[in-house]
């Protein structure tokens, strides 16, 4: 099958585009056809070696946490699902990802996908949209009426979480430039605050959560914001850019125009 792997850390010249084995699937798991991959920060820091630390992976790697797709095959104890059936997923980070016409995902991580949605944007949602619902109900535990102030509303996560919040019943308070406040409006934010321009905490009242995927400076900031006893949700993953220099793979270089149409309209 076609693959994006990687053979080392290092910038976008170090993917990979190459054929390799199909996976094999074992109990427990289901080969699913890509339809679409989904493409996050993540990918990039785990590319640059930013995160070898925390999940230790061996090379060659395939990136990419997020897919939507047609089950191809089952393993014998699968019990939800069928092959055929139309699935999305945030497949487990520290195996093989999803650049790839094939992956292997355990049952347990897989759902159907809405039928209301195509493949392209269902693949946009399991990572940020569990990453956005973590830090509102199990991490903040969002209620009903209570102030959120969202960090980078109209980023990956943070529109999502928007749209969860309003759907709680919040009132929620979105931090963006300029270029994306009628964004913000449309998808029902009550105050859009730019952060370009003013600094949050002179302009908004208490809130109750904080939802922040910034850090630094703005994570200092927004503790003086949140209500006394309030929560502040950080789901930042940001760190210093490397220092390592390139690496090259030497194999055949990745270009843009080697992309299948899949891959170039999947959601960033
Ligand atoms: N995507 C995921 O599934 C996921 C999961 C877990 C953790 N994370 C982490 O969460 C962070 C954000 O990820 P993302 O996918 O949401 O990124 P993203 O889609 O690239 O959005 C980032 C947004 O940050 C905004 N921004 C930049 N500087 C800002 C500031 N000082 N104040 C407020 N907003 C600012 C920009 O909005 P404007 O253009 O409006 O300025 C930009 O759209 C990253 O560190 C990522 O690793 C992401």
């Amino acid at each position: 099958m076609k693959a994006v792997s990687i053979y080392s850390h290092g910038g976008p010249e170090v993917l990979c585009y190459e054929e390799i084995p199909r996976p094999r699937h074992k109990a427990g798991e289901v080969l699913v056809r890509v339809h679409a991959a989904g493409v996050n920060p993540i990918d990039w820091k785990i590319r640059e070696g930013q995160l070898h630390t925390l999940l230790h992976h061996t090379f060659p790697l395939v990136l990419g946490w997020d897919v939507s797709g047609v089950v191809e095959k089952v393993g014998p104890d699968t019990k939800r699902l069928r092959i055929g059936d139309e699935v999305f997923s945030k497949p487990d980070i520290t195996r093989d990802g999803a650049y790839a016409e094939f992956i292997v995902i355990k049952e347990s991580e897989v759902a159907l996908k809405p039928v209301s949605i195509d493949h392209v944007h269902a693949a946009a949602l399991p990572l940020a949209g569990l990453t956005a619902w973590q830090a509102l109900f199990e991490t903040a535990g969002l209620e009903a009426g209570q102030r959120i102030l969202i960090h980078a509303a109209a980023g990956g996560v943070g529109n999502i979480a928007v749209q969860l919040a309003k759907w709680k019943g919040a009132h929620v308070i979105g931090t963006s430039s300029a270029k994306n406040h009628d964004f913000l409006r449309r998808l029902g934010v009550d105050q859009v605050v730019d952060h370009e321009t003013e600094r949050f905490e002179t302009v908004v009242a208490p809130v109750d959560v904080v939802l922040d995927t910034i850090g630094g400076d703005t994570q200092t900031r927004s503790l003086k914001v949140l209500k006394p006893g309030a929560s502040l949700s950080r789901s930042s993953t940001r760190l210093p850019p490397s220092s390592r220099p390139p690496t090259r793979c030497g194999r055949a270089s990745f270009s843009p125009s080697q992309t299948p149409a899949s891959w170039r309209n999947s959601p960033v």
